[in-house]
């Protein structure tokens, strides 16, 4: 169940494994059925993970030094509760909502020539780094006004929220998070907001987006082969997800559509069980629900439906090449590469 979300042939195992599974390896419920899991994501009895209070006990056990993680997580809304969380959901929401609508045309802009110049014949096209980050970059960069991967190079800090990694990778992604930081602070005064708040913005969006829109597109090409482009019919939300589950605790012992839980007992919502391309379903449930919906999800699929606006217009052919998933990685769905050739 660990790298569930790799497998190519997981959707038998999550049909399978209808409507929820206690997994002894996780110590955790595994979520598959969609009703449920928007019924516990909207659930005031479930809350987020305390991601940061995790980082103090690994700290405290092996007296690493993990402040740097500690700092970020206690900025990021998805690892807070109640006025808190209410405090920084609205921060993260006013630098996404200012000039939204010119920042979102501007993204469509740059989608729109970025494909025309990717997407041409004779090309071999990586749809991670030379599709996905560069969207990634610009997207961030308008929220910034900075150009980002000037301060920053491509860093690995939505990792943070990986519980199970190895500590000499949980020390890596720490420095990471120390150096964005620094890097951040060092620019404040040109930023919209606080430093911490555009590190919770990259751990949260970095590894969601890039991973999501990659797979996304390579889902897509590589369950239409011998067609053109313009042949493709385009499915208008995410077809799969980089983040393929979310997990909440329960607050106190409860029942819930079925399910009997104890307080304290993770439960480990797998988002990834209804993206389209698993279970052809259109549940929506890909950025969550509730106090803790997605805020970047306008932006996601404005970029989702530029990206296959464009394509739609192209009539080149394509061939699917080799796509390799980082590994090591046991909580987002994100591939190393993903790669196609594009024809005449
Ligand atoms: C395809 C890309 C993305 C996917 C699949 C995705 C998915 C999710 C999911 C599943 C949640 C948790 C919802 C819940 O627990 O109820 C979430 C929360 C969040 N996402 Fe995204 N996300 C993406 C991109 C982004 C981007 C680009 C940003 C920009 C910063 C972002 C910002 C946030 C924020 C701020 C929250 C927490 C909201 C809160 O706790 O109140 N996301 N996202």
């Amino acid at each position: 169940m660990l790298k569930i979300h790799h497998d190519p042939d997981r959707a038998d195992a999550y049909k399978a494994m209808q409507p929820f599974r206690f997994d002894e390896q996780l110590r955790c419920i595994c979520v598959f059925d969609k009703d449920l899991i928007a019924e516990i994501f909207r659930s005031d009895r479930f809350k987020v993970i305390a991601f940061a209070d995790h980082y103090r006990q690994i700290a405290d056990r092996t007296t690493i030094n993990f402040d740097a993680s500690i700092a970020a997580l206690h900025h990021v809304p998805l690892a807070n509760e109640g006025d808190h969380h209410r405090h920084l959901r609205g921060q993260v929401a006013s630098v996404i909502g200012a000039d939204s609508r010119g920042k979102l045309r501007a993204i469509e802009d740059f989608i729109a020539a970025l494909a025309s110049e990717t997407f041409t014949a004779g090309r071999e096209v990586d749809l991670v780094h030379d599709v996905a980050m560069p969207v990634f970059d610009r997207l961030f960069s308008l929220w910034f006004g900075l150009a980002q991967s000037e301060l920053v190079e491509h860093m690995n800090v939505s990792q943070v929220f990986d519980m199970t990694m190895s500590l000499n990778r949980r020390k890596g992604v720490n420095e990471q998070v120390a150096a964005m930081t620094c890097a951040f602070a060092g620019q404040q005064a040109r930023l919209p907001t606080t430093p911490e708040i555009a590190v919770a913005m990259n751990i949260l969006g970095n590894d969601a987006l890039i991973g999501s829109i990659a797979l996304s597109l390579w889902h897509t090409l590589s369950r239409n082969p011998g067609k053109r482009l313009d042949e493709i019919v385009y499915p208008d939300d995410l077809p799969s997800t980089g983040v393929p589950f979310i997990e909440r605790v329960a607050t106190e012992d409860l029942e819930i559509g079925g399910l009997v839980v104890g307080k304290g007992q993770r439960v480990r919502l797998m988002i990834d069980a209804t993206a389209y391309h698993v279970s052809e379903d259109e549940a929506d449930l890909l950025f969550g629900r509730g106090r803790h919906l997605c805020l970047g999800k306008p932006a996601t699929l404005a970029i989702w439906r530029s990206l296959i606006k464009a394509l739609a217009a192209n009539a080149r052919r394509f061939t699917i090449g080799a796509i390799r998933m980082r590994t090591g990685d046991y909580a987002f769905s994100f591939p190393e590469y993903a790669r196609v050739s594009i024809h005449d």
